[in-house]
Order: C-alpha cells, then structure tokens, then sequence
C-alpha cells in the first residue's frame, strides 16, 4: 500500500505539472471558533513531509487564535483541471522557529513587508491608512534584512485521516480513505 504523504506529494506533483492554476499551493483550512462554528480559509502549503502538512500564518490571526484553542483542523484542496479532491482532518501544532525563518526568509521582500505593516484580521480605518503604514516601514526599513516577526510561524497538521477523490462525470467517484491508528496508515474505500 502506498503511504497517503506520497501519494499527496505525488498528487500535487501532477496538479502543478502544466498547470493553468495561477496559485499552485492553495488549500483550505477549515478550523473551529469558539462559538463551534466551523471557520474556513486558504493558505499556501508550504511543504508535505513525514511531519505532516505545512503552513504559514500570523499567530495572532483569526484563525492562530482558534488553533491555539482547538487544534483540530481540517484541510481540503481541489484540482479542477485533473479531477482530484483531497481532504485531511488532523492535529496542528506551531513548526519550529527556525524551520518558519526558513519560510520566511522564502517569501518575496513585499510578501514580508505586508506582514509587518499588518495585523491580519484586525479591523482596518481604511485601506490607505494601512498603504500609509507600509510605505512608513518600508522607509524605516530601507534596504536592510527584514527579520521574521515573532507573531508569525508556521504550523504542521499532522494527519489522522487523509481522504483521496478521483471525480467522475458519472458520479462513481473513487474515494480512497486513510485512517492511521496503531501507529500505521489503514486503506478502506468509501461508496462515492
Ligand atoms: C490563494 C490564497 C492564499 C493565501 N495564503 C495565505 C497564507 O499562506 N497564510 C495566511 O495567513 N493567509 C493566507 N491567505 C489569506 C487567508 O485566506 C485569510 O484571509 C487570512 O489568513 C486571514 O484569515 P483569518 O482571519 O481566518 O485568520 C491566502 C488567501 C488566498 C486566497
């Protein structure tokens, strides 16, 4: 049987391969409010190793405050142009620091800019009065090294189930279900 990361990784592999999606790696993380609500979002996945799936965020966000809450979180992707749905329920948890300076140090000087000019989910006046904050910092900031702030990180969910759909017109989807308990991954099919 084949392992679900490698089989995801090898998923995402065909998605990205001649693409016509513009965003490569989103993914919609749904996790859940204090009011029991069900909250839902896309980020980019970053990485899919043997830890689990990997993402970047503000911790003060939203959706940091409901993790640091409730760490059960579920992740759903679909690809349109080849037909493939996938769906993960797990457990997340903060990566390291120095794994998230990593991403940082990944992402574009404008990506990192914004980060620092904004307190993701937080009321905002009005649209130009956060340009204003940025241009601020981004003269303060001159050309120096912009350090990863420490509101912002990664988080890994790691799975405990992960869900494969190939879509068919005639609905006889073939659904693929991952279960790991006693320390290994279980395969069963579901009716579609
Ligand atoms: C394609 C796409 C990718 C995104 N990637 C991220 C991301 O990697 N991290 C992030 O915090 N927000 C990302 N966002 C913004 C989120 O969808 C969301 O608006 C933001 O994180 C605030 O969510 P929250 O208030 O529930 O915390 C992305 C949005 C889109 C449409």
């Amino acid at each position: 049987m084949q392992n679900p990361i490698d089989k995801f990784n090898s998923w995402w592999k065909l998605a990205i391969l001649e693409t016509p999606l513009k965003k490569k790696n989103a993914i919609c993380v749904s996790t859940i409010g204090k009011d029991g609500f069900p909250n839902a979002r896309f980020v980019d996945l970053k990485a899919v190793d043997s830890e689990g799936f990997k993402f970047c965020s503000h911790f003060d966000s939203v959706k940091g405050k409901e993790l640091h809450q409730n760490p059960k979180v579920a992740l759903t992707i679909w690809w349109d142009h080849v037909g493939l749905q996938v769906r993960v329920i797990g457990i997340a948890k903060k990566i390291t620091n120095d794994e998230a300076i990593k991403y940082w140090e990944g992402r574009s000087r404008a990506a990192q800019l914004t980060t620092l000019s904004s307190q993701q989910s937080q009321p905002m006046e009005s649209e130009s009065r956060l340009r204003q904050n940025l241009a601020n910092i981004k003269e303060f900031m001159g050309v120096s090294k912009i350090e990863k702030p420490s509101n912002w990180g990664g988080y890994v969910v790691i799975p405990r189930s992960i869900e494969f759909l190939t879509f068919r017109e005639d609905r006889l989807h073939l659904r693929e279900h991952y279960e790991y308990s006693n320390s290994q991954w279980n395969k069963s099919l579901l009716q579609p």
